[in-house]
């Protein structure tokens, strides 16, 4: 007869894994942001991620040894998320980091240590796994540990060698595995059959460096990475048949249980998947958010639009009528406010995010649901692959929702018909936007080291000579790109304007050797900028030399909306109320929007009273200077900054001297006359 451990909170499992490490000299570091400051990762995805730079030797170790509980988001495996016992979006990493001092014998002795006494798991319900090649781990943990050798197994580079990414630190692993079921001895110990095995704590033992061309190169020095979910540590130490049913995670499902009015106890397979789905994902977001992440179609804001549109859509599973998501994001704040104080601090600019993106969603499937209600009119039998595409592609309302819908009424829909109506647009390169930019992120993450962020030039040049990095077509990474089709292109160094700070992309055109690329937009992710265009005479190829020119009429436009901007920002906090901030902004070619949170309404005198004084400013004819300088120095100089917003060490400060002072990474005139007029 084995035991089980006894029961521990989530909250204490996380500060006992930190405490013994602390009791070690390890410095006990806070969590750092989703938005890993990497530029070539996405969304920080384990606790190493802030240290890669240590590992790889480009930034001295502050501490020999860390210990951290970290925030972290894989989307890889979403649609398991609920189905199995175990997959998530959001989850915490706790870890123990060694830079350069202890290695392999004294991770596993504390690994060891730390499972067996602080978290009492019974050493015969743990099975450990090493990478194949690794006899020194093997080695320790048979004669230092004791444990015997049948229960050590060897696995392969897919398994036990870690990376974190394509390119990067990485090194051979081992890993504990904690045994749900001993009763069935050891004859067929199968660390893959999960409704056995979970595995609880990776050990990564980070001594190369991995190149493009899967080279390793030693590091300089050998360092301890390590991983232990929380989640499934909780699970292990709660005796729950999963993670979403941790005191992490559970109270959130209950949560929107309420709402819908569902007992989980009592409820069905489909609905336990749906509430935690939603479990998982509100936490994820709250979390997002807080961090500074907003919706949108590209890159991380993609992530959380999916991530919240998945909410809403199992919400509607469940039954509940009209927006509920602020409702379960408190409890999830409620939960997270502890450790992570930014959130609560966050919660206005949560409920604002999920209920606007919440609101559009609604309408979106409601606008879905009437056309779906006429395809089912009576005597149908099936719904054709076009028309549950048309939902899909002009309505947002995803294929397994119609499925759904439709079921309930005996219906079908040719899911064959679907996917090719689905491929024939992609083909035809009309895909939405959404589409295409979503693929152009995944493509985006194949390159990740392989394309450095894009070389702005266009504070000063409007033309410039630039070698094609990447061709894509629909967001699929091609060789080359031909007349006819839409592409898009990253550059090693571009003139364009990425879209960012509210200012659009440029629009122009690339040309080489009876080449011709007109220029639509231009996005930027992780600083790669990505120019979406057609091919208009010609063939592009990756490595091929282009003339990058933008359209300067176009710019011009845009500066001035930019500046004027900027101004009408002034002139509201002159006229209307200091305290007066900005909330987002548009600067397109042809008009500005400009979002601010004010204490009370603007009246039709005060109107006038901005009109006029951005008028003046313009025919008095301001020099704009524009200088890049550390924050401090901005913030010191009285530079508007925009919350939320992340900026780096150093920031470009835009002056029109006695007016305004911001900070933009925009393109804006030389002088405020340039602007001609402000309505
Ligand atoms: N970096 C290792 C992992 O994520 C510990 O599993």
């Amino acid at each position: 007869m084995t035991t089980t451990p006894p029961v521990l909170s989530g909250p204490a499992i996380r500060e006992q894994f930190l405490r013994f490490f602390a009791d070690r000299q390890h410095q006990i570091l806070p969590s750092a942001s989703l938005v890993p400051e990497d530029p070539t990762v996405l969304l920080t995805i384990a606790g190493m991620l802030p240290f890669k730079p240590i590992f790889l030797g480009q930034k001295p170790a502050e501490f020999l040894r860390a210990t951290t509980s970290q925030k972290c988001i894989r989307t890889n495996d979403i649609e398991n998320v609920g189905r199995t016992a175990r997959h998530h979006t959001f989850f915490e990493m706790l870890g123990n980091f060694s830079f350069g001092d202890y290695f392999k014998s004294q991770a596993i002795a504390w690994a060891w240590e730390l499972s067996t006494q602080v978290f009492q798991l019974p050493p015969e319900r743990l099975v450990v796994s090493v990478f194949e090649e690794d006899d020194e781990a093997f080695a320790i943990w048979r004669d230092e540990i004791g444990i015997p050798a049948h229960r050590i197994q060897r696995m392969g580079a897919d398994d036990n060698f870690w990376v974190s990414g394509p390119t990067g630190p990485c090194g051979p692993c081992s890993e504990i595995y904690y045994d749900f079921h001993p009763e069935l001895g050891d004859e067929k110990l199968d660390l893959e059959d999960d409704s056995r095995f979970i595995e609880f704590y990776n050990l990564v033992f980070m001594q190369y460096n991995r190149d493009m061309g899967e080279n390793l190169t030693p590091l300089e020095k050998k360092n301890i990475d390590t991983g232990m979910g929380l989640e499934r540590m909780a699970q292990i130490l709660q005796q729950v048949p999963n993670n979403y049913e941790t005191d992490l995670i559970f109270p959130i499902i209950q949560t929107a249980a309420g709402i819908a009015g569902i007992d989980y106890g009592q409820a069905d397979e489909k609905t336990k998947i749906s509430l935690k789905v939603i479990g998982d994902h509100v936490r994820a977001v709250v979390h997002m958010i807080a961090d500074g992440i907003s919706a949108s179609n590209l890159g991380r804001g993609y992530v959380l639009r999916r991530l919240i549109r998945r909410v809403v859509r199992h919400g509607r599973l469940l039954g509940i009528e009209g927006e509920f998501t602020t409702k379960v994001a408190a409890t999830a704040i409620d939960l997270a406010q502890p450790v992570y104080p930014n959130v609560l601090e966050r919660q206005t600019l949560i409920n604002q995010e999920l209920q606007r993106e919440e609101a559009a969603f609604l309408k979106t499937l409601e606008r879905g649901e009437k056309l779906l209600a006429d395809l089912m009119a009576d005597g149908v039998k099936e719904i054709a692959g076009v028309d549950a595409f048309t939902l899909y592609d002009t309505f947002g309302f995803p294929l397994e929702l119609t499925q759904e819908i439709a079921e309930e009424k005996g219906i079908t829909v040719d899911v064959e018909g679907f996917k090719k109506a689905m491929q024939e647009q992609q083909e035809r390169s009309k895909a939405a936007h959404e589409t295409i930019d979503l693929t152009v992120q995944e493509s985006l993450d194949q390159l990740a080291n392989r394309i450095h962020p894009t070389e702005f030039l266009g504070y000063t040049d409007v033309q410039s000579s630039a070698v094609v990095k990447a061709v894509l077509v629909a967001g699929a990474l091609v060789e080359e790109g031909k007349a006819g089709q839409t592409v898009q292109i990253v550059l090693d160094q571009t003139p364009f304007y990425g879209e960012s700070g509210g200012q659009i992309g440029d629009k122009g055109f690339l040309n080489g050797d009876n080449l011709l690329i007109r220029i639509e937009d231009v996005k930027r992710e992780s600083g790669v900028f990505i120019h979406f265009g057609r091919v208009e005479r010609g063939v592009v190829q990756v490595g091929d030399t282009v003339t990058a020119t933008i359209d300067r009429a176009c710019r011009r436009r845009a500066q001035a909306n930019h500046t004027a901007t900027h101004l009408l920002q002034s002139a509201l906090k002159k006229v209307v109320d200091e305290g007066i901030s900005q909330a987002g902004s548009l600067v397109d070619f042809n008009r500005l929007r400009f979002d601010f949170n004010s204490p009370r309404a603007v009246t039709t005198e005060e109107l006038q009273q901005i009109e006029d004084l951005i008028n003046q400013w313009i025919a008095e004819a301001h020099q704009t200077e524009v200088a890049v300088m550390p924050i401090a120095d901005a913030k010191a100089k009285g530079a508007i900054a925009m919350f939320g917003e992340k900026y780096g060490a150093e920031v470009r400060v835009i002056d029109v001297p006695g007016v305004s002072l911001e900070l933009c990474v925009g393109t804006h005139v030389a002088n405020t006359a340039e602007i001609g007029l402000f309505k």
